[in-house]
């Protein structure tokens, strides 16, 4: 981890401390040590500046990490050498379970055009954004859900939008069963119930982007064994 990542993991999990010790905790742990997080900072993958529907937000920790990223840049003090980190014009989070929304909401007040709803994502609405993401959440509706969520995405996206996704390869054996037996235990930890997931291959999560008029790129991200890729879908 550079010292970049790790004070930025520092920063953004300390607006969790008063929603309590484990949401802190929890927030230090994931910023700091998934992958995905430094990964986002890379030039190209995110807009420059943009609206975000994160669906599936847990405690809403991408907006956390955007917005420590944005504070640390607005104060002179961003490495020169790193690109500026992509800023945050909006941000609407969708969560099931109550107890992760309301630590979202506690470390998130304040943030100007971010809210957190309660909800599920199969049937919530999907307002206007630059970005849609489903982090390592897919897995956890049924397939014919998949694919409908997916298609109202689709027809949602503007030309220039993008959805970003991470998903496990359900081919990949050991380290496929490791990712989501950890997914499972963090919704545990959240105070849900021990989820049934559906995961897929990965070339049939890309096959079915492409069948629904997407466009993608892979970016794998193992990291700890785990057997995950990020996908950025644009609309075809
Ligand atoms: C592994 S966690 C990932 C959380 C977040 N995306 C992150 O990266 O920190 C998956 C989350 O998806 C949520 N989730 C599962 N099914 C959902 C649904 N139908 N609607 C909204 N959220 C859902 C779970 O409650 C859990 O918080």
């Amino acid at each position: 981890m550079t010292p970049l990542i790790r004070q930025l993991a520092t920063a953004a999990a300390a607006a969790y401390r008063p929603a309590g010790r484990w949401a802190w905790h929890f927030a230090r742990g994931k910023l700091g040590g998934d992958p995905l997080f430094a990964a986002l900072l890379a030039p190209g993958l995110l807009p420059r500046r943009g609206r975000y529907l994160d669906l599936g937000c847990g405690q809403g920790l991408l907006a956390a990490w955007l917005l420590a990223a944005g504070r640390r840049h607005a104060a002179g003090s961003w490495p020169a050498q790193v690109p500026p980190p992509p800023a945050l014009a909006g941000y609407h989070g969708v969560e099931l379970l109550d107890a992760a929304v309301r630590r979202g909401r506690i470390a998130l007040a304040g943030a100007d055009h971010v809210s957190l709803a309660g909800g599920d994502m199969t049937a919530a609405p999907l307002p206007p954004a630059d970005v849609v993401t489903l982090i390592d959440v897919l897995h956890y509706i049924p397939p014919d859900a998949q694919r409908a969520l997916l298609a109202r995405i689709r027809a949602s996206l503007a030309p220039d939008a993008r959805l970003l996704l991470r998903v496990g390869d359900a081919s990949a054996g050991l380290a496929y069963r490791l990712s989501r037996l950890t997914d499972s235990l963090v919704v545990v930890a959240h105070g849900g119930r021990w989820p049934q997931l559906h995961g897929r291959r990965l070339a049939d999560w890309l096959g079915l982007l492409l069948a629904l008029g997407y466009r993608c790129e892979t970016h794998p991200m193992g990291g700890a064994g785990f057997a995950n890729t990020l996908i950025v879908a644009r609309p075809d």
